[in-house]
């Protein structure tokens, strides 16, 4: 499916707990998510951000954590286990033809994709599936590494996520950042 995707080893690094000091999952997403939520989170590696969005949605909710690489979602299995959060996440493989969402169409409340987006070679329809499984007026928070991603390559995937048919939220982030809130209509 990708090009280059992110190495399996690097999945630990970015586990680090350092990385709180500069991305705590709890302040950039607990202003989105609910208990009972359903949430999408593609590209979700070994899953830094899954296991905080599984606490947030809580016992009756549920996060859908897609990836492409299988040894990173045995990895992101394994540490759910053993925080006793695996009923609350649905580990689902991506494949050359997507991200098998079919069930989801209008289901999902919130899809955060982080540090993933520039790795997926085809972008349109990356944003098209996720929109297709967006509740209307749910959400998409997108994050992207300023050390990956140049400040003009960020503003042509917010450019093709808008001609997918998302709307961007101006007022979300700081100038120059590469985060964006997209919503459903
Ligand atoms: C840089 S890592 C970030 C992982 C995690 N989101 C985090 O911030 O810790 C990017 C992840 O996206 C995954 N990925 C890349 N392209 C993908 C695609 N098309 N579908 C699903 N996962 C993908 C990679 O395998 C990798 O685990």
């Amino acid at each position: 499916m990708a090009e280059h995707v992110c190495p399996f080893w690097v999945g630990y690094l970015l586990l680090s707990p350092f990385r709180r000091l500069l991305e705590n999952p709890d302040k950039i997403l607990g202003q989105f998510v609910r208990e009972e939520m359903i949430v999408l989170e593609p590209g979700c590696g070994m899953g830094y951000f899954t296991l905080p969005l599984a606490r947030m949605v809580g016992p009756q909710g549920r996060v859908i954590a897609v990836e492409v690489q299988q040894k990173m979602l045995s990895a992101l299995g394994r540490r759910a286990e053993k925080a006793g959060l695996l009923d609350r996440i649905d580990l689902r493989q991506a494949t050359d033809g997507g991200f098998g969402l079919d069930d989801l169409s209008d289901k999902v409340d919130f899809a955060a994709a982080l540090h993933m987006v520039h790795e997926v070679p085809d972008q349109s329809s990356f944003f098209t599936e996720v929109l297709n499984v967006l509740k209307p007026g749910g959400k998409l928070l997108v994050i992207e590494p300023k050390g990956h991603v140049s400040q003009d390559r960020f503003a042509q995937t917010v450019a093709t996520a808008e001609k997918t048919g998302f709307r961007s939220d101006s007022l979300y982030g700081k100038a120059g950042g590469r985060r964006a809130l997209l919503s459903k209509p």
